[in-house]
């Protein structure tokens, strides 16, 4: 008996740190609880609505419950049989339409804000268009209008919808910003046209600046717990300057970035380029603005320059060991090669000091976890 106890005190911990998982707590740049954006701010109300009833339906339950307890309970000196009722078709009618009327309220409400969240403004004048690829393990970001290709760091102006198509280039992932958005999954495919198959279409945006976490929210392979993006939203005046900022090309200044530009043309140059013009569309991630990175590779430090070196050592060293199946072509269509053996060291700091020297826009003081001011 008592080890039963046990194992339900046991299930009961083990659902309530799900719950606590699964929502995204912990990070304030990753919760659901703190909402940003009109969507964000949707499926809180939905959330909160769904639980106030929950919590209410038990109240009334366990008040009851108890009430019957205590009132009912079998006196040690009575041993007369209770009254035998059989059913009961007015308490029967109340159990079922009562929950009726609850699913049916909440319905309503979800259904009706899930069409809002998902409202097209692809169209909207005033609307950012927005295209975002899902790649393993890499989030490719392209602004059709402004003439942006960018990865990894996601830039946005406050207050603006944010007209997103969204598609996978290899398997499916799930974009996710939980201080945003709910999550919509990016597909892969194409039709026998060769036009694009399944690209899901839905508008976000943030009503405050600051820089929120986004994740890939759909198992994609070993490297999905790695899928990390960031969210950076400017004010509207900042945004026009990352804009035109991003479109000019950095003059690389150092005498061994110089050298490491020879570096970066003869290893990288057919993956990566390092400006966001439109014209730059490579396989690999984009690496403009990649010396004001907030992480690299989505996930190794970049809060200091140190860490930003000894990060981008790690990677383009041994990528595979830090993104695992990075190396499998099987699937992925882009593949980025370890270069351990292959730069000496020199070479590989020559390369770091040109990549570190790509600052186009250098939004001041941001931290994860702090507001841009
Ligand atoms: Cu991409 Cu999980």
């Amino acid at each position: 008996m008592k080890k039963k106890r046990l194992g339900r005190g046991v299930i009961v911990l083990l659902f309530t740190f799900l719950a606590l998982t699964l929502s995204a707590c912990g990070d304030p740049r990753l919760t659901t609880f703190s909402p940003n954006g009109t969507n964000a701010e949707e499926s809180l109300y939905l959330i909160k609505l769904s639980a106030y009833i929950m919590f209410a339906v038990m109240a009334v339950v366990f008040v009851l419950l108890l009430y019957v307890i205590i009132r009912f309970r079998a006196k040690s000196d009575d041993t007369s049989i209770p009254k035998q009722v059989e059913g009961s078709t007015l308490l029967e009618f109340i159990w079922t339409a009562i929950p009726v009327i609850i699913i049916i309220f909440l319905a309503v409400i979800t259904i009706n804000m899930t069409f809002s969240m998902a409202q097209d403004h692809s169209e909207d004048p005033d609307a950012v268009k927005l295209e975002v690829i899902a790649h393993q393990y890499w989030w490719e970001f392209r602004y059709p209008e402004l003439g942006i290709v960018t990865a990894q760091d996601l830039y946005i102006p406050k207050g603006k919808k944010i007209a997103a198509t969204l598609r996978g280039d290899d398997v499916i992932h799930s974009f996710w910003v939980p201080n945003l958005t709910g999550k919509i999954d990016t597909n892969p495919g194409y039709n026998r046209d060769g036009t694009l198959q399944n690209v899901n279409r839905f508008t976000f945006d943030s009503k405050t600046t600051g820089i929120f976490l986004g994740k890939c929210a759909e198992l994609c392979g070993p490297s999905h717990p790695l899928m990390e993006f960031k969210v950076i939203a400017l004010e509207p005046a900042d945004f026009e300057a990352w804009v035109a900022k991003m479109k000019e090309p950095v003059q690389v200044k150092g005498q061994t970035a110089v050298q490491g530009e020879k570096i970066f043309q003869q290893n990288c140059a057919a993956c990566h380029a390092v400006d966001a013009s439109d014209q730059a569309k490579r396989p690999g991630p984009n690496l403009a603005n990649i010396g004001n990175r907030l992480t690299i590779a989505g996930y190794l430090p970049a809060e200091t320059e140190a860490d930003m070196r000894e990060s981008l050592v790690k990677w383009i060293e041994e990528p595979n060991r830090y993104k695992p199946q990075n190396e499998q072509a099987t699937v992925k269509t882009v593949v980025m090669p370890p270069f351990k053996d292959k730069l000496s060291k020199e070479e590989m700091n020559e390369l770091i000091d040109f990549l570190l020297e790509q600052k186009q826009y250098d939004p001041a003081n941001f931290k994860i976890g702090t507001e841009v001011k």
